[in-house]
Order: structure tokens, then sequence, then C-alpha cells
């Protein structure tokens, strides 16, 4: 998994600049109350596991470093449930909007955001120690995902500090969907993976690891606590894209208990949480 190493962060910041993660969620006017309500209940809709891997109430009271706020989702939640975020991202773009979201909900006091590369992040915010790290959906967008865990350990965790990522699962039905659309050119593999694993096609780096890479990845210095996979996107595009949520007629036929125990075989989101030895 080397195809990526040499991309410019440039590009991996234009490629978020130009449409923010999740920015097409709402119809409503972009910044108001109505437009961040509407993201909210879309993400979270189309995305229902992410409350119970962050665990928002859980960190009241507590310091939280967020790698890739993005438009910044969870970061309010993790504020709404009383926690101080350090929120950070690489695009410009989207930290305004997150921002902007913070005071639409006057959350701004419990939350600062820096504009930052996460792969040299101390030379961006002041080396602390948070309770949590979390990072979901983000260091598989960066070209070198282990300088980021680096980063992490060596300036923003102690013993028994949590780290919760979230990075893109292999062995997933996405990826084999993925090769569909492909006709199975399986030796072009990783650049099919970065062409199509966003709803902008085309983003210049996304890896994705196994249960066993993950876990090499995050190395020695993290005990790993839960480790599982989740999520698999079962709503017809050309509705979607209407903001209707008709299921492709394969998913709509099999029982419920059926595609969940799917989603947790071969979801497309390895959700991983260790703790700071
Ligand atoms: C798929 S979005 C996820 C955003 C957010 N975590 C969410 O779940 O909505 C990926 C985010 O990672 C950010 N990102 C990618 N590489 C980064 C890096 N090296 N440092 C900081 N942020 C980065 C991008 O700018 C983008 O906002």
């Amino acid at each position: 998994m080397t195809g990526f190493s040499d991309v410019a962060i440039q590009s991996v910041r234009d490629y978020w600049n130009r449409r923010p993660c999740n920015i097409r969620h709402s119809t409503a006017e972009i910044g108001t109350k109505e437009y961040f309500d509407q993201v909210e209940a879309r993400k979270y809709l189309v995305e229902p596991h992410i409350p119970a891997f962050a665990e928002f109430e859980k960190w009241r009271g507590k310091k939280i470093l967020e790698i890739g706020c993005g438009i910044g989702t969870d970061t309010m939640n993790f504020a709404r449930a009383g926690a101080n975020v350090t929120a950070v991202d690489l695009s410009s773009e989207s930290l305004n909007l997150a921002k902007k979201r913070a005071e639409v909900f006057d959350l701004s006091d419990h939350i600062e955001f820096y504009e930052a590369n996460a792969e040299k992040l101390s030379d961006f915010i002041p080396s602390q120690k948070y309770d949590l790290v979390y990072s979901f959906g983000v260091i598989h967008h960066s070209p070198h995902p282990e300088k980021i865990i680096e980063q992490i350990r060596q300036n923003f965790v102690r013993s028994g500090s949590t780290l919760k990522l979230m990075v893109y699962y292999r062995y997933s039905w996405k990826v084999f969907w993925m090769l569909m659309q492909e006709k199975g050119k399986f030796w072009k593999l990783d650049e099919i993976i970065a062409k199509h694993s966003e709803a902008q096609t085309g983003c210049p780096v996304t890896y994705s690891y196994t249960k066993s890479t993950v876990k090499d990845l995050i190395g020695e210095d993290f005990e790993n606590e839960e480790n599982y996979v989740e999520h698999i996107f079962p709503y017809r595009i050309s509705e979607y894209v209407k903001y209707e949520y008709v299921k492709e007629w394969y998913w709509r036929i099999l029982p419920e208990s059926v595609f969940r125990k799917l989603e947790k075989n071969i979801g497309w989101h390895l959700c991983v949480t260790a703790k700071a030895k």
C-alpha cells in the first residue's frame, strides 16, 4: 500500500476544499441552523453507527483532539455533550463551515479550530495530552497515515488516553461493488478505490485496511480494545441525490437481520478503539 505516498498534500487539500465532506447533505441555505440540522440528520441516517462508536456522552468534561473534523458534525456533538474539543482539518473551506456551525449552535467556547496538516500536527498546535483522539474517515486520505499516528503517539496522548479511528475496510462490499463498476480490474484496486470512495469522484488518496494492517499502522504503543466493521450504504444513488431513500432491490428483499450481519462482516467502516500504553 505505497501507491499514494508521493501525492502532494496540496492536492488533498484542494480536493476537500472543492467539496467539503457532506456539504450537500442539505438543501437549505448553507450556514443556517436548518442547513446544519439537515446535514446532521442525513449523516446519522446514512451512518447510524457513528454515535455508538463516538460515545459522545462519555466525554463530558474531557479533552478531545479531533483530526479531520470536516464541517464538524461529530465535533458539535462532542461539544454539546460537554467536552472541550480541539478540532483540526486540512481544508479551510471545511473549517469555515465548522466554525460557523459552532457559532450557530453557541458552542464556540467549547471548540478550538486549527487549519493543519495532521502529518505535521505539532507544527500547528501546542503539544498537550488529550483524553480522546478521534478521527473518523480521515487518515486514510492522507499520503502518510503512519506520520499522523506517530504525531498522535509522540505529542498528544498519555498512558490511558483513548484513540478512536475509522478507516476504510478493504474486504468490504463497497470494494467489491467498485471492482464490479470497473469490470474486475483487481490489479488496479487502490486506484479504483480512490476513484470511487467519496461522493466527489477521484479522491487523490484513499488507502484501505484489513484488521491486521490497521493494527500494524497503530503499532505497539497502543493496546487494541475494539476493532469492528460497520456500514453498507444500501440506497439507490439516483434517488439518494434527490434526498429520497430507496434501497437497492437486493437489499430490500434481504431480512434486516441478515443485512446487519453483512454490515458486521463486509461493512466499509473499520472502527478501531485503542488505548495508549
Ligand atoms: C471524509 S472527510 C471526513 C470529515 C469528518 N471527519 C466527517 O466524518 O464528516 C475527510 C477529511 O479529512 C481531512 N484531511 C485529509 N487529510 C488530512 C490531513 N493530513 N490533515 C488534516 N486533515 C486531513 C479532509 O480535509 C477532510 O475534511
